[in-house]
């Protein structure tokens, strides 16, 4: 992984391409104001009309408290209220269970499972395809909305 401080200068550049794989927010803990991680967001297929998330907690000390989840929570909210989608997804190596519980977690389904697909610690690895509904958020994070406000067009 890049460092923690190459990625908040990638946070500082980060420019409006969609398809950026720069960070988009730094993740301040709200006890005392500390920088734990990063989030980002990106268009993920060029012919289809869906965004990916991804997300850091590059602190490993701060791992495992629940931060990443209220993250990935939050950023699932801004990418459906700013971005004019009805699935955000993310993908995750399938031996990384802190990353895919975290999208279980937040109702994120399994969709399949992407063979091979990277290398990385030395090594090939499946990759696991997430995605959320905008019907599926709205029932699990805003159950009594009836008929949600139109996002802007992206
Ligand atoms: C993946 C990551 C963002 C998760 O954030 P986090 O704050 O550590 O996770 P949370 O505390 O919100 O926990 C999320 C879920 O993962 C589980 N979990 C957390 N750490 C775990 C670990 N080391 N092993 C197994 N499960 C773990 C939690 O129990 C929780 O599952 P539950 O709801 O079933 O109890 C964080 O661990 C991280 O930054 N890892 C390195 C970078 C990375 O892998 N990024 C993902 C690629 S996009």
């Amino acid at each position: 992984m890049d460092s923690f401080e190459s990625l908040q200068n990638a946070l500082r550049d980060a420019p409006g391409d969609p398809l950026s794989l720069a960070p988009r927010f730094l993740l301040r803990r709200a006890s005392d104001d500390r920088p734990i991680g990063v989030v980002g967001y990106f268009n993920s297929y060029t012919a289809l009309d869906t965004v990916d998330v991804w997300y850091a907690i590059c602190l490993p000390e701060e791992r495992g408290k629940g931060y990443g989840s209220e993250a990935v929570q939050l950023l699932a909210d801004y990418v459906f209220s700013h971005r004019n989608v009805e699935r955000v997804g993310a993908t995750s190596d399938v031996e990384n269970p802190a990353s895919w519980k975290l999208l279980e977690r937040l109702g994120f389904r399994r969709e399949g499972t992407l063979r091979r697909a990277l290398f990385h610690h030395g090594g090939w690895h499946d990759v696991a395809i997430y995605g959320l509904t905008r019907e599926e958020w709205r029932t699990l994070r805003h159950p009594d909305r009836k008929s949600p406000r139109e996002p802007a067009k992206s």
